[in-house]
């Protein structure tokens, strides 16, 4: 089998110097029959744009009240060993097929097998129901940054002062809107080159600035019990729900089984090395988890004391003005942090919003405006549920879930299982993992965890996603809770 199988038969020299980081931006949109040309102009390109997509809210503000949900230390056990062996080997594969087929979600998986559409369309739906509840978390971090650059970090520290602000109607309306708005408008403008730029700067910036206030905040009285609760797992603990959550997890912070990784993967240079990518922004995702763990479970047990770590999704924003408001220069410390934080959920949510609007425009024939338009009032119209959720809407439950809980869970517990197992047995079963294997020494790179990569994408894929999808289904229909 020779690598050029399943690849399209534009070569590199069909590279445009300088081309956008999607080709589509420059007008040139990508026809099912014709695969996307254009690639990142750099090396670089591809690692920052699937960098900024994988770092963002789910690191800093889901990956710790995951934690502090599942067990601290075991769920980081179960975690790391998901996300830095299954989790790299599936970005791996998502990553081939993406460059050796040059499409995106859709086309590509038709092109690998018929049968195995429907994994890409489900793929792409994945973006458009993460979008909106995303997209309200988004807007409560755009709402901090704005409070503390307007001088209101006391307020914001006031005890209940984060559920005061979550459960108002118009005012979480508005910053969703405003959220949306600055996601759409790069979308739109496809200027998305520059951003990935400057996250070559911010990004940095914010991990080590997350582990400055880690640090300060171990300082704190209660900070090391809270450290101890993140980092040492209790075996005894350890079961079949951990492993599951650490996979919801992985899948959600590494950008899996969502189309983005497929698509960004589409223009990714031919010369560039699919696996040493996949292995830096894997790691580099996780040591942002990591570190934003560090932060916010000791804060958490340091302010609010171990019960505290039980209140899920606010977990982040009801502590952290409390260690701002403990620091000297807090209110500053505080605005650069919502502000750094508001990028990282700016180049996650774009890469979203992209995989869709790029779909529309390659089947359905919209131009860019029009797609994200359409698009993005959409998520504002499904973000609109979510955030009544925290006030209005508090009493509603839709199988047993509060509403961003039930969407949640149909993307991270069900529809994302769904996609993963469905590439694992296509590149696994079906075409055989020989084909993505040539796909990645394209070019003669190296392939250093080959073998790695077959057990986990023939073996361990399949049997860890067939039980999380059955117990999914299980706990949709309401036989088990977990
Ligand atoms: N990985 C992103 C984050 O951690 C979220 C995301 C999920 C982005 C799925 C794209 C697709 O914030």
């Amino acid at each position: 089998m020779t690598p050029s199988t399943l690849a399209p038969s534009t070569s590199d020299s069909s590279v445009q110097a300088n081309a956008g980081i999607l080709a589509t931006i420059d007008g040139d949109a990508p026809s099912e029959s014709r695969p996307r040309k254009s690639v990142f102009s750099s090396k670089l390109g591809f690692v920052l744009a699937a960098a900024g997509s994988a770092v963002g809210l789910g690191n800093v503000w889901r990956f710790p009240y995951f934690a502090a949900t599942y067990g601290g230390g075991t769920f980081l056990f179960a975690y790391l060993l998901i996300a830095l062996t299954f989790g790299i080997m599936l970005l791996i594969a998502e990553v081939a097929i993406g460059r050796a087929t040059g499409h995106g979600p859709v086309a590509a998986f038709r092109q690998l097998d018929r049968r195995f559409t429907s994994v890409g369309v489900l793929a792409m739906l994945v973006p458009a129901i993460i979008f909106p509840f995303y997209s309200v978390i988004g807007g409560w971090v755009t709402r901090y940054a704005f409070v503390f650059l307007t001088g209101g970090a006391a307020a914001a520290a006031e005890t209940g002062a984060f559920g005061a602000f979550t459960s108002q109607t118009w005012g979480p309306i508005g910053w969703l809107a405003v959220f949306i708005l600055a996601t759409a408008v790069l979308v739109a403008r496809g200027i998305n080159k520059g951003i990935e730029r400057i996250n070559l700067i911010t990004m940095p910036i914010f991990i080590v600035m997350l582990l400055g206030l880690a640090i300060y905040t171990l300082t704190l009285p209660g900070g090391t019990e809270g450290l101890r609760h993140f980092l040492l797992p209790d075996f005894s603990e350890l079961s079949a729900n951990t492993f599951i959550a650490a996979t919801r997890q992985s899948f959600f912070s590494l950008s899996l089984a969502s189309g983005v990784m497929v698509a960004y993967g589409s223009y990714m240079k031919k010369s560039a090395s699919i696996e040493k990518a996949a292995f830096q922004i894997g790691v580099f995702d996780t040591t942002a988890s990591i570190i934003a763990g560090l932060l916010v479970i000791p804060a958490v047990v340091a302010i609010m004391g171990i019960d505290g770590l039980g209140q899920g999704a606010g977990l982040l924003f009801a502590t952290l003005p409390h260690v701002f408001a403990s620091m000297p220069g807090g209110a500053i410390v505080g605005a650069i942090f919502f502000v750094l934080m508001l990028g990282a959920a700016v180049t996650s949510s774009i890469s979203m919003l992209e995989v869709v609007v790029n779909s529309l425009m390659d089947r359905a024939k919209w131009s860019r405006l029009k797609a994200t338009v359409v698009t993005s009032v959409g998520g504002f119209l499904f973000g609109l549920p979510v955030t009544l959720g925290f006030g209005v809407w508090s009493n509603v439950r839709l199988g047993g879930r509060d509403i961003l809980g039930m969407m949640n869970f149909l993307t991270d517990t069900v529809m994302m299982p769904l996609v993963g197992l469905g590439t694992v047995l296509v590149v696994g079963w079906v075409i055989g993992p020989q084909r993505i294997i040539a796909a990645v020494h394209q070019d003669g790179q190296l392939f250093r965890t080959e073998k790695m990569f077959v057990v986990l994408i023939k073996w361990v894929g399949p049997a860890l996603l067939t039980g999380l999808v059955a117990t999914s289904f299980l706990m949709a229909f309401g036989v088990i809770t977990l």
